[in-house]
């Protein structure tokens, strides 16, 4: 399982953001370019129809693809009370082919992503991911190069820790408190549950730049 939180952020804001989780971490940011190819199954092939991601970050020395499954959300014992999503997820490593193996399979090529930005990796109560990416639409088959904006200005922050049944509500609880550091600068929910930007953005960037990131918490 993972858990998992997202929120918006405008491109001008995102050198603050960064000079922030700097600070926060204490780890250098890694580069990220993910080439993601989004598969549907048709849903009169199988009982139900289902969707996967064949992932490649190409930022990597040695790019390899990714299948990554993202399953449904945790329902019941008070799951919607929580600030962060918890959801199966299930990832592997797949060979070049993997694209030919799912579509002899049945499945179809719904859209193509290109994901360029930064993530950062460190431990604090839980092993926490953060990713600031711009989301680019690729137009024409794996012609990454010619990517465009989806949403040009803005840029989607993801925080993703992994949990288990036995360590969710601990691994929730240190996701959120970490998403409160954030919170001058952007508003991070449950995926789905859009929140726009935050009003008090421009002034937490400004302040955020003139410190030259010497803030510590
Ligand atoms: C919770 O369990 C998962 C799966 O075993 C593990 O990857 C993660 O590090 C654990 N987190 C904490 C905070 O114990």
């Amino acid at each position: 399982m993972e858990c998992v939180v997202q929120g918006i952020i405008e491109t001008q804001h995102v050198e603050a953001l960064e000079i922030l989780l700097q600070g926060l971490c204490g780890v250098n940011k890694e580069r990220l370019r993910i080439h993601e190819l989004c598969l549907r199954s048709s849903p009169n092939l199988g009982s139900v129809s289902s969707e996967v991601r064949l992932i490649c970050d190409l930022e990597q020395p040695e790019p390899t693809w990714i299948i990554r499954h993202v399953g449904g959300a945790m329902r019941g014992a008070g799951a919607e009370q929580l600030s962060v999503l918890v959801r199966t997820m299930v990832e592997s490593k797949a060979s070049k082919n993997a694209l030919r193996l799912f579509y002899a399979l049945g499945y179809k090529l719904d859209h193509e992503l290109l994901r360029v930005g930064f993530s950062f990796h460190f431990h604090r109560g839980a092993q926490i991911t953060v990713t600031v990416s711009s989301v680019n639409k690729v137009p024409k088959l794996h012609a990454v190069d010619e990517a465009e904006p989806v949403t040009p200005g803005i840029q989607l922050v993801e925080v993703t820790a992994p949990a288990a049944s036995d360590n969710y509500t601990e691994v929730v609880t240190a996701v959120s408190s970490f998403c409160e550091y954030l919170a001058p600068l952007l508003h991070l929910s449950k995926p789905g549950v859009s929140t726009g930007v935050v009003p008090t953005a421009a002034a937490a960037a400004a302040s955020l730049m003139s410190d030259g990131g010497g803030t510590t918490v």
